[in-house]
């Protein structure tokens, strides 16, 4: 296994091309819908972008930091909706340069910049920038085992009416119980409660603006990938996210939003 996990495996690739072309993300999509009519995670993320944008209040003006951006779809989405300034960082450096095709490809590549970068440790270039809206969208469970320094680090590129928008796991169960559902994650330290997280957010000097348990906006999308894993691997033996979907459908797991800003 690589250091970028299953992100190297032709199987997985082709499924997120197929259902969802520059996300690795669920969306938003409402809990009351037929998940049968749904063919695949398009609309969901589109709908997310739209969500955050009118959440966050993101216009031509702004200028957005996407840390663990994946292959940009968000980033891109966002500044060519809004015409926003955008900087989208992620360690892999395949996706960085699959975001400078994607900004290409939509007309924003002259609005922004692709940088591979730590989430834990952002460049100087990252840091030396103002941002007015600072997104994680499905990566900060990747730094749970060390959330004090990313924190800190994410802190640092922060002024003081920047706007934090935080999309992630917490679990709501001893990380014993999470054991399935990390079979896929593949975690070397325990996701976090939503207690850790919120008490890391005090220490570091966060105040929490808005919360939300976003778990019931996708777990309609789990279902949907469920059933696209089967199709394409019947054992389960790449495409192992249907063991997270229970964990969300079990309450083991939650996916949650939070809202930030910094103490002043
Ligand atoms: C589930 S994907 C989410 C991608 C994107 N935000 C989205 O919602 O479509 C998580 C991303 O975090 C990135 N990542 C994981 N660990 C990281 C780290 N330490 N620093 C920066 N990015 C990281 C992965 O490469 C991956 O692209």
């Amino acid at each position: 296994m690589s250091v970028y996990g299953n992100y190297s495996n032709k199987l997985f690739n082709d499924l997120w091309n197929d259902i969802a072309p520059g996300f690795y993300n669920y969306g938003r999509i409402s809990p009351d819908v037929d998940v049968d009519t749904i063919p695949d995670l398009k609309k969901a993320n589109e709908d997310m972008i739209e969500y955050i944008i009118s959440n966050q209040g993101i216009g031509p003006d702004s200028r957005i930091l996407d840390l663990g951006c994946g292959k940009g779809m968000y980033t891109v989405g966002i500044a060519k909706r809004t015409g926003c300034h955008f900087v989208g960082t992620d360690i892999n450096p395949k996706y960085i340069e699959e975001c400078e095709e994607l900004a290409k490809t939509h007309g924003v590549s002259h609005q922004g910049e692709f940088l591979i970068s730590h989430m834990t440790g952002p460049a100087a270039e990252i840091k030396d920038q103002t941002y007015t809206h600072i997104m994680v969208l499905g990566a900060m469970y990747y730094a749970h085992g060390n959330l004090k320094k990313f924190l800190d680090n994410l802190v640092s590129c922060c002024v003081k009416d920047t706007k934090i928008f935080i999309w992630d796991f917490v679990r709501n169960v001893e990380w014993e119980l999470c054991k399935e559902a990390n079979r896929h994650l593949k975690r070397p330290h325990p996701i976090l409660t939503k207690d850790n997280v919120l008490d890391l957010f005090k220490k570091t000097g966060l105040d929490l603006v808005d919360f939300e348990d976003a778990t019931k906006f996708i777990i309609p999308g789990y279902k949907i990938m469920t059933r696209e894993c089967k199709k394409r691997d019947p054992n389960m033996e790449v495409l192992t996210y249907p063991l997270v979907g229970e964990a969300f459908m079990e309450g083991l797991l939650a996916y949650v939003y939070y809202c930030l800003k910094i103490k002043s």
